[in-house]
Order: C-alpha cells, then structure tokens, then sequence
C-alpha cells in the first residue's frame, strides 16, 4: 500500500516534527560520512518553503548504553584507561550534527539539550516562524527503545507535544519499532519525507515487482548475515551472483579445498540448501570462478589471482577474480532490474577492491535498468568509487534494507498514513 508523504498533507502554518536518521559514523566528535544526512535535506527545505510554523527534527546517534559499556568492557580487557564521557561526548552528542545541518541548510539550527522535558518544552514554544530546533540523541532516554510499550508510548506523548505533524525521513531506522519511530505515528499524522519515499520505491520495488530479467548480486563476509534475503530474492530473481567472503562457504559446501578463507562452518547445510533449491527454482545462482589470494589479511604481502578450484593450504581468498567479474558482467547484460548488496572483496584495501569495483562499474553502465544498491558497505563501496550517481538508487539503510530485501514489514514503514 502506498504511503502518504509531506506532498499529501497541508504544511504551511503547521508544526512540523520530523524523525531522521542522522545516525551518521563519528569519531571523536567529526563527522566521518554525512550521506545520510545530506539524503534528508530536500524533505527540510520543502517543509522550510512550504512555511512550515516550526520544525523540530529528531534522530538517535548511535546508542550511548550499549555503546558505552561496549567500549568499557574492551577498555577493562586491555588495562586501558577509558573516559567514558569523553568517549560518548564524541560519539552520540548532536552539536556536531546540529552545526553541520544548519551548514547544509544554510540557516541556524538551535539545539535542546535532551528529546524531550521542561528545558525542551519551553524551547519548543518558544520557536519562531520558520525556526529549526534539533532534538539531543533520542537514545539518552531508555524510554525510545524500551520493550515496554507504556514507557514507550509515554515517551512518545512528550514528542507529540512539538508537532501538529509527523514527517518521517528515517528509513535506515524504519526496522526498529521505537518511539520516536513508530508509537509517535499513533499520535500524530504520520507522512513519509521524499528519501523514505524513494526508499519504498526502489528497495520496495525490487522486492515487490522488479521488471525482469533480475539480476541480484550478493556479496559481504556471512552467509548467514544474508540467507533469508537469497531465500526471499530465489522467487523473485532470475540470477543470484554470490561474491565476497560468502563464496568460501558455498566452496566448502562444494566440497572444494579454501585454504585459509574465512567460512563459516556452521552455515555449510544452509549453503546446500540454498544450492539445491536455486537448482529446484530454475534460478542460476553463480559462484565466482577466481579469486585473489593472499597469505595474510593484509595489502602488504604478495597476493595472486587463481581458479576457485587451486587455493592452496596456507592462503585464503581476499576478492574475486578477473575472470569472476567478466563472468558477472556478462550476466548482467540486458537486465532490467539489479540489486546489489554486499562488497566482492576486502575493498578497503587496495590489492583486493577490484571485484567490488568492476562489478560496481559493470552495474553502473547499464543502460536502461534499475539499479539498486541495497545500502550498507556497497553504497560506502560505491560511493567512494565515485559510482554512486550512475544509480538508480542508493539505499541509506543498512539493517533496513536488508529487513526489506528479507521480504519483512518495517515497522517505521507500516506506521504511516495509507493514501
Ligand atoms: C543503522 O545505522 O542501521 C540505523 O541507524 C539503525 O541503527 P541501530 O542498528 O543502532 O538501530
């Protein structure tokens, strides 16, 4: 069913209260990528030039919690002193984001100093026409991620008192059922932002209703990370081509020797299965024929490309081959439909990125096809290869898209206005 988005609802003169993922990678209070916010700009200044009276953005940054005791407990293994503060000062607060969306937005963005209480309240009443209040990280308060759904929903009313509206842009974060996701949207009129709009289009198309052929390309490090989507995408597509360090466990399966490669030992049944029911589906599911090995995981040893058939003890496959990719590039010929998720190789470093680079070049030429990339560290992989504008989309989500390409309802998705 199709969602209502900020085009379907009367905006001017409203308070606007608008959910974005601005859960962007930080380190020490910088910025390192800020694709998903620039994603999230068009939706503002709409809402801007359509005289919104206010609007008052939200996201979560990362999770303070979990992350903090995380990064104790490793600090604590290896006798380090650890400031915690200072650690989550720089990896969940928002000034970072509030001073580069109003650098984006090329106006002042206030910032509150929690998502919600007396201090917010008073901020939020006090806004003027057109003024943009950022939210602190939503996840200091337990309440937006509680089990409880009382605690929850009780979260979710001091929300509601910032907007007459809400305006949902979140689509990396519409698989989590939170309440400044999902519970504000039964407070609230609940409309899609223009990104998780195209989101719904693309992802949502190539899962729904992909024009055929269809051709989706898998790569990554786990079978297991990825089985329900080769699962789901067997009755959709008409080729599956596996890549990335996925390939060994299918080898292994196969019965074939991978040396060093990173397999996973309990998903060797899974693989079968997935084998014998693409034979049974009549979906060709092609494996790489070379690769590229190396002795150590690193670019600063000697490294050779070889048949998946030759990996000898004592190296382990790092990429796909030359051959793999002129196979893959060959199949995707006349497609009229791809998706891809998962890098080819360890693209991050140089020796072995040339799969990921070759298959993200032979996509990027199609002519005439939907070209999907379904987030993750293929979007990073692709945009930092510079494809990503010869797309037809790329994904913002991670675990989203891959809920979605699993073939689930996302909660953040369902939650909004049919139209
Ligand atoms: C993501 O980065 O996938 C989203 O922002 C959701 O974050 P989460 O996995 O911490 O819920």
């Amino acid at each position: 069913m199709a969602k209502k988005t900020v085009r379907d609802i009367e905006i001017t003169g409203k308070r606007i209260l608008m959910r974005v993922d601005f859960n962007v990678p930080m380190k020490d209070g910088v910025i390192q990528d800020d694709r998903r916010m620039r994603a999230a700009i068009p939706t503002i200044e709409y809402i801007l030039e359509k005289k919104a009276k206010s609007l008052v953005v939200m996201s979560h940054l990362g999770d303070p919690a979990k992350d903090t005791k995380k990064a104790v407990e490793k600090a604590e293994k290896e006798g380090k002193a650890f400031d915690a503060v200072k650690f989550s000062d720089g990896k969940h607060k928002m000034a970072p984001i509030a001073k580069h969306l109003s650098e984006l937005l090329g106006k002042p963005v206030k910032l509150a100093p929690a998502a919600f209480g007396p201090e917010v309240d008073k901020m939020v009443s006090e806004l003027k026409d057109g003024e943009v209040l950022l939210l602190e990280n939503t996840r200091y308060h337990k309440e937006e991620t509680s089990k409880d759904d009382v605690q929850r929903m009780k979260m979710a009313k001091e929300l509601a008192k910032y907007g007459d509206i809400f305006v949902n842009d979140a689509f990396g974060t519409a698989h989590r059922a939170h309440a400044s996701t999902v519970d504000i949207a039964k407070l609230l009129p609940a409309v899609s932002g223009f990104l998780m709009e195209k989101e719904i289009k693309f992802i949502g198309g190539v899962v729904e209703n992909p024009e055929k052929p269809y051709v989706a390309i898998l790569g990554g490090a786990k079978v297991s990370d990825k089985i329900k989507v080769i699962e789901n995408l067997m009755d959709k597509a008409d080729k599956i081509l596996i890549g990335g360090a996925m390939m060994f466990t299918f080898f292994k399966a196969q019965g074939k020797n991978v040396g060093k490669s990173l397999f996973e030992e309990d998903s060797l049944d899974v693989a079968k299965t997935l084998l014998a029911k693409a034979a049974a589906k009549n979906v060709a599911l092609l494996l790489p024929i070379d690769a590229v090995v190396a002795q150590e995981f690193s670019n600063d040893v000697p490294c050779k490309v070889v048949s998946v058939d030759a990996i000898e003890e004592g190296w382990m496959g790092l990429d796909v081959g030359p051959a793999t990719v002129k196979l893959f590039s060959d199949a995707l010929i006349g497609s009229k439909t791809v998706v891809w998720n998962g890098p080819m190789g360890v693209f991050e470093l140089s020796n072995f990125a040339k799969g990921t680079i070759g298959v993200c070049e032979a996509i990027a030429k199609l002519q005439g096809a939907i070209t999907v990339i379904g987030g993750g560290d293929s979007a990073s992989a692709a945009e930092k290869l510079g494809f990503a504008k010869d797309f037809s989309h790329v994904s913002t989500g991670g675990g989203a898209s891959l809920e979605y390409l699993e073939g689930k309802v996302l909660p953040g998705v369902a939650a909004l206005l049919d139209k």
